[in-house]
C-alpha cells in the first residue's frame, strides 16, 4: 500500500512540470505509443493528460516534414486522414508563415549578393504553388487527396484567376527593386501561356524577362528546367536565386546560387 502511494506521489509529481530537466515544451504532444520506442535518443515525458489518447495532428505532421524534406517521394496523394491537417495548414497562418522564413531568406541572399547593374542578375520562380496559388483549385478537390486531374487542373488554369503567393510577390517587387531580373520557369504546357501571363499580371506580376513554359512531355521536369536553366546561363544571365515549391525546381544541374523551397504539402511533382 504504501509503495503504492510513494509510486502515485511520484507520478503526480511527474505529471505536473516541476521537475525542470524533464521539460518539455507545451505544444510537443506525443502518441501513446512513442512511451514505448526502443532506444530512445532522450527520455521523454508525455503532456499530462496526453498520455492515454492519441492527439490527431501528429502523424501528418511527421508526413508533411518528410515530403518537405524530400524523403518521401514519388507520391500521388495526400494521405485521407490528412486532408483536414493539410487543409487547416494551408487555409491558416502556418503556411503564410513558412512562406514569409523562405521569402525573408531569399530576399537577405539577394541583398548580400554584388549585383552587376548589367541586366544580367535574374531570379528564376516557378509558378504553380510558388508565384501563384492554386489553393482555391484545392480546397475544393480535397487538398491533395484526390489523385491530380489534368483535365479539371487545366480548366482552372484557363480561368486565370489564381491569387499571388502574398510572401512571394512582396519578394518579387524587392527583387525587382535591387535589379533582378525575374524569369518564370514553370511546368504549365505552352498552351497555357495566354491565361498564365493573364494571370500573373492580374496577380501582380507585371514584368518579367523571360515566361517559359513546357512544350514538351517528353522531359521529365529536373530535366526540363535544368536544360531551360542552362540555356539562361549560356545566354549570359546570373541566376542569384531559383525558387520553387517542388524539389524538382531546384535539383539538377545549374540550380542557381542559392535554391529556395516553398512549402507545399498537397502534391508533388518528379
Ligand atoms: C504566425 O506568425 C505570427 C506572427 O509572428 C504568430 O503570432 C502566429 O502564432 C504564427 N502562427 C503559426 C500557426 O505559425
Ligand atoms: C561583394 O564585394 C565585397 C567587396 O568587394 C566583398 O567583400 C564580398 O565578399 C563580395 N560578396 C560576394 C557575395 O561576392
Ligand atoms: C477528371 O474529372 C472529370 C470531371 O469530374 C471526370 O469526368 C474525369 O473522369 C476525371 N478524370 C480522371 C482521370 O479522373
Ligand atoms: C488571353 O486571355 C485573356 C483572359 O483570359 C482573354 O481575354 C484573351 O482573349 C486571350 N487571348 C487570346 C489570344 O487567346
Ligand atoms: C521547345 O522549347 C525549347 C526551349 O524553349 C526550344 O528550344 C524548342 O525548339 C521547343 N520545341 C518546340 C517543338 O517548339
Amino acid at each position: 500500500m504504501k509503495i503504492l502511494q510513494v509510486f502515485s506521489l511520484i507520478s503526480t509529481l511527474l505529471a505536473t512540470s516541476e521537475v525542470p530537466d524533464l521539460n518539455i515544451p507545451n505544444q510537443i504532444h506525443l502518441h501513446s505509443q512513442d512511451l514505448h520506442i526502443s532506444n530512445q535518443i532522450h527520455s521523454l515525458r508525455p503532456l499530462s493528460g496526453s498520455c492515454s489518447h492519441d492527439i490527431p495532428g501528429l502523424s501528418c505532421s511527421s508526413w508533411r516534414l518528410a515530403v518537405e524534406t524530400n524523403n518521401i517521394i514519388g507520391w500521388t496523394t495526400v494521405p485521407e486522414e490528412c486532408e483536414n491537417y493539410v487543409g487547416n495548414y494551408m487555409l491558416g497562418q502556418h503556411y503564410r508563415n513558412d512562406s514569409k522564413v523562405v521569402a525573408d531568406v531569399a530576399l537577405a541572399h539577394a541583398k548580400s549578393m554584388n549585383l552587376t547593374g548589367d541586366g544580367k542578375d535574374i531570379w528564376v520562380f516557378d509558378v504553380d504553388e510558388t508565384t501563384l496559388s492554386n489553393v482555391p483549385y484545392y480546397a475544393s478537390n480535397g487538398f491533395g487527396t484526390t489523385p491530380y486531374n489534368s483535365t479539371l487542373f487545366n480548366e482552372w488554369v484557363k480561368e486565370g484567376k489564381a491569387p499571388a503567393l502574398p510572401e512571394s510577390l512582396k519578394l518579387y517587387k524587392n527583387l525587382l527593386s535591387l535589379g533582378i531580373k525575374v524569369v518564370f520557369l514553370t511546368g504549365r504546357r505552352e498552351h497555357t501561356r495566354n491565361s498564365t501571363a493573364t494571370n500573373l499580371k492580374e496577380a501582380g506580376y507585371h514584368t518579367w524577362e523571360k515566361l517559359i513554359l513546357k512544350n514538351s512531355t517528353y522531359y521529365s521536369e529536373v530535366e526540363y528546367k535544368s536544360n531551360e536553366r542552362k540555356q539562361l546561363e549560356e545566354n549570359g544571365y546570373r541566376i542569384i536565386g531559383n525558387m520553387g515549391d517542388q524539389w524538382s525546381d531546384l535539383l539538377g544541374t545549374n540550380a542557381g546560387i542559392r535554391t529556395f523551397k516553398l512549402p507545399d504539402p498537397m502534391y508533388y511533382v518528379s
